[in-house]
């Protein structure tokens, strides 16, 4: 979709379908304002009617007879004032893109409205762009021609009224498109069935996304991950013929400041069957989503790239295929590690973790990652305790965990802290190894964040398990059913406060 800043001046003929918003409870003059006599006319008679007034969400739309440019009026209700934020402006986008996708819309133009003072407009338009781009997105590549219906909406006007935010409204309108497209390009590969994203093609779509977007991607082959040690993860890819890959994506956007750089360790399991330990069938179709963490991974890298951010960052994913087959590793196992740890498998489908804890350790060993997050579909523990709207997360570092929850409320994707007592971590000893891989049937979300931590040698930390937020049942706003690309815009935001901070030193102590 193609999203553009016009001038009112040229804004004339310029779309099928024109979007009206309304404050509740304000003067309505401003919105009626360009409407034309006799939709002004219409548009009176529903406000009088009472059908219509503005309250948040309200949306009413009408054809006009005879007529072309527009032919289409949507009427959207913004709800107080000062209670607009930029969340409910991207749920606002979305109920606009379902309408006009129901009116068979191919241009909308966004008429101005009077934001508070203190609501900058960048940020505004960012809001409309990435919700516009996420809330149109469908994955409907494996439909065969009859079926498939292509949204016919191609283009989203935003139009303004004062010259002097031109600047502002263009830069938040790349902002917001470039991480929209990087959702949607970690959607798209949480939802390839898992015959068309093994591991190799994961490689390849990382590589051909740092073509893209600008940075660089070094795939590591299974002889290569062998001689770096990383037992865990290979144990686990061992019993798939689709064979191991590892990706290491890296971008150094401050060169200047190398000792700084973020890691990002995204858990990519490409099916997970369970292992021996199988899954039972019910729950296993979803289980082709088991990476991604990894896929927002790229995502994050994606934006964080394109938008030039002034910091360093390596991404990696340890690909693999959690399978059965008489190479299959076992319940009772004692694997090594690539930190040296030895670990006692006790169960199969506690896959995630052994992937990542050599990812892990290598991002920090081998990378130099100053501070780690990493992004995983870990525990139905985690969808218990959380549900399918936030993400869990646990970290060793408060005013990380601060850095992040400041992202996460720019970006609107919601995180909740579980806590780190070191009475979880006496849950994961082993009688016969260093560590077990799992804590048994309590807690198991820090656990298993945990068991992770063990591995990163006390580097700033933060761990968060999207194995509810990843994917969706059903859809629901800008978000559809299927792989959310949850994460994507929470890792920019990370990245792009530390690279702010780094220059003014507002973070760290
Ligand atoms: N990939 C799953 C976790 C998951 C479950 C993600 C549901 C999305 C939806 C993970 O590998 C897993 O199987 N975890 C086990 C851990 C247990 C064996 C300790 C789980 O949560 O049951
Ligand atoms: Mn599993
Ligand atoms: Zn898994």
């Amino acid at each position: 979709m193609d999203i553009r800043v016009v001038n009112l001046r040229d804004c004339d003929g310029l779309s099928d379908t024109r979007v009206v918003p309304f404050y509740e409870g304000i003067d309505l003059s401003e919105s009626l304002d360009y409407l034309g006599l006799n939709i002004e006319a219409m548009v009176s008679h529903l406000v009088r009617e009472e059908k219509f007034t503005g309250k948040y969400g309200e949306i009413e739309s009408f054809r006009i007879p005879r007529e072309k440019n527009p032919k289409n009026i949507i009427l959207i209700g913004l709800g107080k004032e000062d209670e607009l934020d930029c969340e409910k402006v991207r749920k606002l986008v979305s109920k606009i893109i379902n309408e006009s996708q129901k009116l068979d819309a191919k241009s909308v133009k966004l008429f101005p409205f009077h934001l508070r003072s203190n609501f900058p407009v960048e940020d505004f338009s960012k809001a409309v762009s990435e919700a516009a781009i996420m809330a149109a997105y469908k994955f409907d590549k494996y439909k065969t021609d009859e079926d498939k219906k292509d949204s016919s909406l191609k283009e989203f006007n935003i139009i303004y009224k004062y010259d002097e935010n031109i600047e502002k409204l263009n830069l938040g309108v790349i902002e917001g498109m470039i991480l929209g497209e990087a959702t949607i390009l970690a959607r798209d590969m949480t939802n390839e069935p898992p015959n068309n994203m093994t591991p190799e093609i994961m490689a390849e779509t990382a590589v051909k996304a740092g073509e893209d977007f600008g940075f660089d991607v070094e795939i590591l082959d299974e002889q290569k991950i062998q001689s770096l040690g990383m037992e865990a993860f290979l144990s686990v890819g061992k019993a798939s013929d689709n064979r191991p890959k590892f990706i290491i994506m890296r971008y150094s956007g401050n060169k200047d400041n190398s000792e700084e750089v973020l890691g990002l360790v995204g858990k990519g399991i490409t099916f997970d069957s369970g292992g021996l330990c199988i899954k039972p069938a019910a729950s296993m179709p979803e289980m082709k989503s088991d990476m991604a963490g990894g896929a927002s991974v790229v995502g994050a890298l994606c934006a964080i790239a394109k938008l030039g951010l002034n910091i360093n960052v390596v991404g990696v994913v340890a690909a693999c295929e959690n399978s059965i087959s008489g190479k299959a590793y076992r319940p009772s196992d004692i694997i090594g590690s690539m930190s040296g740890k030895t670990i006692e498998v006790i169960n199969t489908d506690a896959e995630g973790r052994l992937t990542l804890a050599d990812a892990a350790y290598y991002v920090v060993s081998n990378e130099n990652a100053s501070k780690v997050i990493d992004i995983a579909t870990l525990t139905g523990a985690a969808l218990v305790a959380l549900g399918t709207s936030t993400t869990a997360v646990v970290s060793n570092r408060d005013d990380f965990y601060r850095l992040v929850e400041d992202a996460s409320s720019i970006s609107g994707e919601k995180i909740w802290r579980l806590p780190a007592f070191d009475e979880y971590r006496e849950l994961l000893k082993s009688d016969i190894a260093d560590i077990k891989n799992t804590g048994g049937k309590n807690a198991g979300t820090i656990t298993a964040a945990l068991f992770i931590e063990s591995f990163i040698k006390d580097t700033p930390w933060i761990h968060m398990d999207i194995a509810g937020t990843s994917w969706a049942e059903k859809k629901s706003d800008y978000i559809p059913k299927g792989g959310t690309g949850a994460g994507v815009r929470t890792l920019y935001h990370v990245a792009k406060i530390m690279s702010l901070s780094s220059k003014n030193k507002v973070y760290h102590k």
